[in-house]
C-alpha cells in the first residue's frame, strides 16, 4: 500500500466511526474518537476508550491519562505525532465505564482496518480491554513489560505485541507509576526485536540455517534501513542511537526508573 492509499484508507475508516450507530455508545458520545498519527508509523498504540476530553475534543489521550502517555513516550524520545493511537473502542462508555463486550465486538471491524492500513511490527497495548484483543488469556499483571506475537485474528498477524498497564492506572495507583515507566523502557527493544521478527519471515531461507546465522538483535537494528518517509513526515528525528543491551535491559531485568525519568530521554531508538 502507498503512502497516499494508506492516508486515504485510514481517514475512509475515520469519517465511518464519526458517524457509526453499530452499538450503544452512540447515543450518548458528543464526538467518536477514530484515533490519530503518523500513518507510516511502525508503532501503534491501543487504549480502551475515549474519557470525557477524548469525547469533547474527537482526539485520542487527550486527558489526564493522555499527558502521562506523553510523558511515557519522552522517556524514550518518542512523540505521538510520530505513532498512531487509537482505541478498542472509538465511543465513551458513559461515566468511564468498562466497555461491554458487545461493544468491543461491534468496533472491532474498525480496529481491525486500521491495523490491516498500518501494518505495524509494533503494536503497544495499554490496559487490559486492549491487551486481551491481541494476547488473549494473558494476564496483564503477570504480562506487562513483555511482548509477544499478536494474535492473528487483532489484523496486525505480522506484528509483536508489548503490554503495558493503562497510564490512567498510574492516575489511580500510584504504585502503577513506576511500572508503566519501566515497562516503557523496553518498548525500543521490543520493536528492535519486532523488525528483526518481519526482516526474518520477509528472507524465506532454510530455517536452520537462518536460526545458525541470526545476528544479534542490535546488529539487525543497526542494518534496518529507516523508511523512507523523512520527506512526508516533517519530523525532526531524535538522535540516532540503537540502545545496546546494557542501554535497554529487558523489561523484567530493568531497574526502576531514577526519580526523573518522566522529563530525561533514555537512550533512544528513532522512529523516524
Ligand atoms: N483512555 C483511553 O483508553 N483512551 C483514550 O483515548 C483516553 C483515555
Amino acid at each position: 500500500m502507498t503512502e497516499a492509499e494508506r492516508r486515504a484508507t485510514l481517514e475512509a475508516i475515520a469519517q465511518e466511526v464519526a458517524v457509526c450507530t453499530r452499538c450503544r455508545l452512540h447515543q450518548t458520545r458528543t464526538r467518536a474518537v477514530p484515533g490519530e498519527g503518523h500513518p507510516e508509523t511502525e508503532v501503534v498504540l491501543v487504549g480502551e476508550g475515549p474519557g470525557f476530553n477524548e469525547d469533547r475534543q474527537g482526539r485520542p489521550f487527550v486527558g489526564q491519562a493522555g499527558a502521562k502517555l506523553e510523558a511515557l513516550l519522552t522517556s524514550i524520545g518518542w512523540r505521538r505525532q510520530e505513532v498512531f493511537i487509537t482505541n478498542v473502542v472509538k465511543c465513551r462508555p458513559p461515566e468511564n465505564r468498562d466497555p461491554e463486550p458487545d461493544e468491543i465486538a461491534a468496533c472491532a471491524p474498525f480496529l481491525t482496518r486500521q491495523l490491516e492500513a498500518l501494518d505495524p511490527a509494533l503494536v503497544v497495548t495499554l490496559g487490559r480491554f486492549s491487551m486481551a484483543r491481541f494476547s488473549p488469556g494473558a494476564r496483564i499483571g503477570q504480562v506487562h513489560g513483555t511482548y509477544r506475537p499478536a494474535d492473528a485474528a487483532s489484523g496486525a498477524p505480522e506484528a509483536l505485541a508489548y503490554a503495558m498497564y493503562h497510564p490512567a492506572a498510574a492516575l489511580h495507583q500510584g504504585s502503577l507509576n513506576e511500572a508503566l515507566f519501566r515497562d516503557m523502557q523496553g518498548v525500543p527493544e521490543a520493536l528492535v526485536a519486532a523488525r528483526a521478527r518481519r526482516r526474518s519471515a520477509a528472507t524465506p531461507t532454510d530455517s536452520a540455517a537462518t536460526e545458525a546465522e541470526a545476528p544479534a538483535v542490535a546488529e539487525v537494528s543497526a542494518a534496518v534501513e529507516p523508511p523512507a518517509i523523512a520527506a512526508i513526515a516533517a519530523i525532526d528525528p531524535p538522535p540516532s542511537i540503537v540502545p545496546s543491551p546494557e542501554e535497554a535491559p529487558p523489561a523484567e531485568h530493568a531497574s526502576p526508573p531514577a526519580p526523573e525519568a518522566e522529563t530525561r530521554p533514555a537512550a533512544q531508538l528513532p522512529l523516524f
